[in-house]
């Protein structure tokens, strides 16, 4: 941490003063060198080390930085706020004096070093963040300051890639078990970012059975937990044939089915029930057959998808819509259980008169008129789909 934050203090003054020359069009002189620092390209960390530990190459300012950065950007924040603005001005008329070559070189090696900076920095918040969640004397106030940075620094891959080298996971997991109803949301929350259409962590969090946790979370009675959990399952087992199948092992399909029968469900779980049903059923299509999830032809839980289908909230209408869409595109769906135990012509015909209020009021009527002609092109799936039916000779 304190070496990442040196080393921004050394490359802060150049970069900005490279801005400055650029704007103000640099006046070419090959005899001066950048404000007293050497640079040479190729630099590995020791190099950068030394530099910073050379002290007329630092800059004056004061050396007890204990952290508390949550990203580069903060850090930056920090060494802008924290430079000599005399000596900025001095090293200005420096950088004035090189060639144009020579400031394209300098910005060329500053480019490369941050990126080295960046790395190394991220890396390093993580483990400072992971040792915190492993100090059991920690505060609470602590342990959530450590999950926020964490849930921060997840989001580039490549932090996500190392989450699990610096024993990230480990630790994110064994916080869903907190007492604490936060600290499980912000840790369901990590997860669901860190494996977001990142197979590699996907397949590393299903490994230390993560999945089975965040699905009976999904049942709290914290909205926001319940919420995070399943946001954090839908990520899990997105495009993923092997979370799918331990997702219905782990009765992820009555998980499902309970919170979309249920009549106290936030509205935000919902939404994101529905969203999880049509990834799932586009998915099949993909996967041989013993890995297909029955339980989605299953009328019990066709009918749960069909019910959402009369909630007064357009947005979750679309969402439900687009669900049945997907499952009708299913081999396993049969179109007889839609209308006759589902009663999908009715509910498609009294959610067509509910459209036709929604239209009447102006603001909605753009937003009502797309879910009206998506929820045509249903009816017209559907009756093809029970045309289908009848016209095989039985
Ligand atoms: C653990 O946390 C306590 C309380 O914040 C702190 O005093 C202690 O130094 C920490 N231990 C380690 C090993 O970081
Ligand atoms: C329905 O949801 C509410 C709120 O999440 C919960 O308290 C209740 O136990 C649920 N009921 C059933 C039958 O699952």
């Amino acid at each position: 941490m304190a070496k990442a934050a040196s080393l921004l203090r050394v490359l802060l003054p150049s970069m900005l003063l490279l801005a400055t020359a650029a704007a103000e069009g640099a006046r070419p002189n090959k005899s001066s060198s950048l404000g007293g620092f050497v640079w040479a390209t190729g630099k590995d960390e020791g190099d950068l080390v030394a530099m910073v530990e050379s002290p007329e190459e630092s800059l004056p300012v004061e050396d007890d930085i204990t952290g508390g950065f949550s990203s580069l950007e903060g850090m930056l924040q920090w060494a802008i706020g924290h430079s000599d603005p005399e000596k900025l001005k001095e090293k200005a008329k420096d950088v004035q004096r090189l060639s144009g070559d020579e400031l394209k070189k300098r910005q060329l090696e500053i480019k490369e070093l941050m990126e080295k900076l960046k790395v190394s920095s991220d890396a390093e918040l993580m483990k400072i963040a992971i040792a915190d969640l492993n100090n059991f004397s920690i505060t609470l106030e602590g342990r959530q300051r450590a999950l926020n940075e964490l849930l921060f620094l997840v989001e580039p891959i490549d932090n996500a890639n190392d989450l699990d080298k610096l024993g990230g996971l480990v630790v994110v997991i064994r916080e869903l078990d907190n007492s604490e109803a936060d600290i499980r949301t912000t840790s369901a929350w990590i997860l669901g970012k860190a494996c977001q259409n990142n197979a590699l962590v996907q397949n590393q969090i299903l490994t230390y059975g993560g999945l089975e946790k965040l699905i009976k979370m999904v049942g709290s009675s914290s909205k926001e937990e319940a919420v995070k959990a399943l946001y954090a399952v839908s990520a899990l087992i997105h495009n993923n044939e092997i979370g799918q199948k331990m997702f219905y092992a782990e009765e992820g399909n009555i998980m499902l089915q309970d919170i979309m029968s249920n009549s106290s469900t936030d509205i935000r779980l919902l939404k994101k029930a529905a969203i999880l049903v049509a990834d799932l059923a586009d998915n099949q299509q993909h996967y041989a057959d013993n890995s297909k999830l029955h339980f989605l032809g299953d009328r019990f839980f066709l009918k749960a998808v069909v019910d959402l289908l009369l909630t007064p909230d357009l947005d979750l209408q679309e969402k439900a819509l687009l669900a049945v869409r997907s499952l009708l595109q299913l081999t396993s769906t049969d179109a007889s259980d839609l209308r006759d135990y589902c009663s999908l012509d009715q509910v498609l015909e009294s959610m067509r008169e509910g459209l036709d209020k929604a239209n009447v009021e102006e603001d909605l009527k753009d937003y009502s008129d797309e879910i009206e002609s998506l929820r045509k092109e249903v009816l017209v799936l559907f009756h093809n789909k029970l045309s289908n039916i009848s016209s095989v000779p039985t």
